[in-house]
């Protein structure tokens, strides 16, 4: 299953549903929201980020799967408020610019 070790997790995992209820409804355009966000942040080194086929949440389309939790109906517009919850909110909630 892991023969060659690509296969490393990195600190966080972003799993974005390509199925195609999911990638009609946003993912497509959400796959570039979420490199950009990454590389903006600096957060592309410690994060794993790929796409799978369908995840049965096909009703709350579309699907992004971040460290194991699904969020729904994650429309392009919601991405980046997504991953601030998940990256900057992700223990230290109150910390303000
Ligand atoms: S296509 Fe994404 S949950 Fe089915």
């Amino acid at each position: 299953m892991n023969k060659t070790g690509s296969d490393e997790r990195k600190g966080h995992e972003i799993i974005m549903c390509m199925g195609s209820a999911c990638f009609t409804r946003g993912n497509n355009r959400s796959v570039e929201i979420v490199k950009d966000y990454l590389e903006k942040n600096e957060l592309t080194a410690e994060t794993t980020f790929r796409g799978c086929l369908c995840s049965n949440r096909c009703k709350a389309a579309p699907v992004i799967i971040i460290d194991g939790q699904p969020f729904e109906k994650v429309v392009p517009q919601a991405v980046n408020e997504v991953l601030d919850h998940v990256f900057k909110e992700g223990g230290n909630e109150n910390e303000s610019a």
